[in-house]
């Protein structure tokens, strides 16, 4: 029976910044994830874990390792702030900015790249694969980083590629000290929740470059949290630091677009 192998201490939901280390137990629950042949998903030329196989794995052990990500996946819950901020599994404003990203051939070579809420870290695997110097990749949850990011990075990535990678858990609030100088931060289906946007400015601010962009892919609305991308972006324009302009439009389904954000020269 498939057993997670990760250096746990219980069900400790972590929300105070801190690295998570590359290490053996990744890698070893990669070869586990191979020899029990688990599912992937295809993205382009990517090969990602399979959101319901993780889903089900982590609903299926009995340790109660991961009882409150497990709570929150019981529930059918897409996400419960403050215990499990949804990055389990791929956003559809991910795949915009790697439409964006393609079509308008955005250079990442010897770029420092942060992945801001990174979920299954589709996007810093990304610019990895486009020859960025480092990605680091953040989420609030230290399970996702070893449950999905790492082994992903890892099934994408040669050793050259993976060492150039860094995994930060917790919450924007106290993460900002720990993440800099980036010329590139990319940031998707992460401005859902207003009480955070002041959190996700400062990050911003403490974390780019003078002369680094910020990617935000967002949805219009996020009907029942109250986030929007007009509120968030009228917060960016009241701030005289930043300058931005809309630079991808969907108007399929529900209305998504990807914000570009520069540091006002
Ligand atoms: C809806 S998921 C999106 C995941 C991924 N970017 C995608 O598009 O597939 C939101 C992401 O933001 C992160 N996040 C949300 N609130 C956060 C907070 N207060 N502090 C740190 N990270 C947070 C979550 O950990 C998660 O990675």
């Amino acid at each position: 029976m498939f057993k997670f192998n990760f250096p746990y201490n219980g069900d400790q939901i972590e929300t105070e910044g801190r690295e998570i280390e590359m290490s053996s137990y990744h890698r070893e629950s990669v070869q586990q994830y191979r020899d029990n042949c688990c599912p992937t998903t295809t993205v382009g030329e990517f090969h990602l874990l399979d959101f319901k196989h993780i889903e089900k794995l982590v609903t299926s052990q009995q340790s109660g390792k991961f009882e409150s990500l497990n709570s929150v996946l019981q529930m059918n819950s897409d996400l419960l702030t403050g215990v499990y901020e949804g990055g389990l599994k791929i956003w559809e404003c991910t795949l915009d900015l790697l439409e964006y990203f393609e079509k308008e051939n955005i250079k990442f070579q010897g770029l420092n790249v942060l992945d801001l809420g990174c979920g299954a870290g589709l996007l810093g695997i990304y610019a990895l694969s486009r020859g960025a110097s480092s990605v680091h990749f953040q989420d609030y949850n230290a399970e996702v980083l070893d449950l999905v990011t790492i082994p992903n990075v890892i099934l994408n990535g040669n050793p050259e590629m993976t060492g150039k990678t860094r995994f930060f858990a917790g919450d924007w609030g106290s993460l900002a000290q720990m993440l800099k100088n980036y010329d590139i931060v990319l940031t998707s289906e992460t401005i859902y929740n207003p009480e955070n946007y002041s959190k996700l400015l400062k990050v911003f601010q403490e974390t780019t470059k003078k002369s680094g962009v910020i990617y935000v892919a967002a949805k219009h609305h996020y009907f029942g949290v109250g986030g929007s991308l007009f509120e968030f972006e009228k917060l960016l324009r009241q701030n005289e630091r930043w300058e931005t302009s809309i630079c991808f439009c969907s108007n399929e389904g529900v209305k998504r677009e990807i914000l570009k954000v520069f540091h006002n020269k």
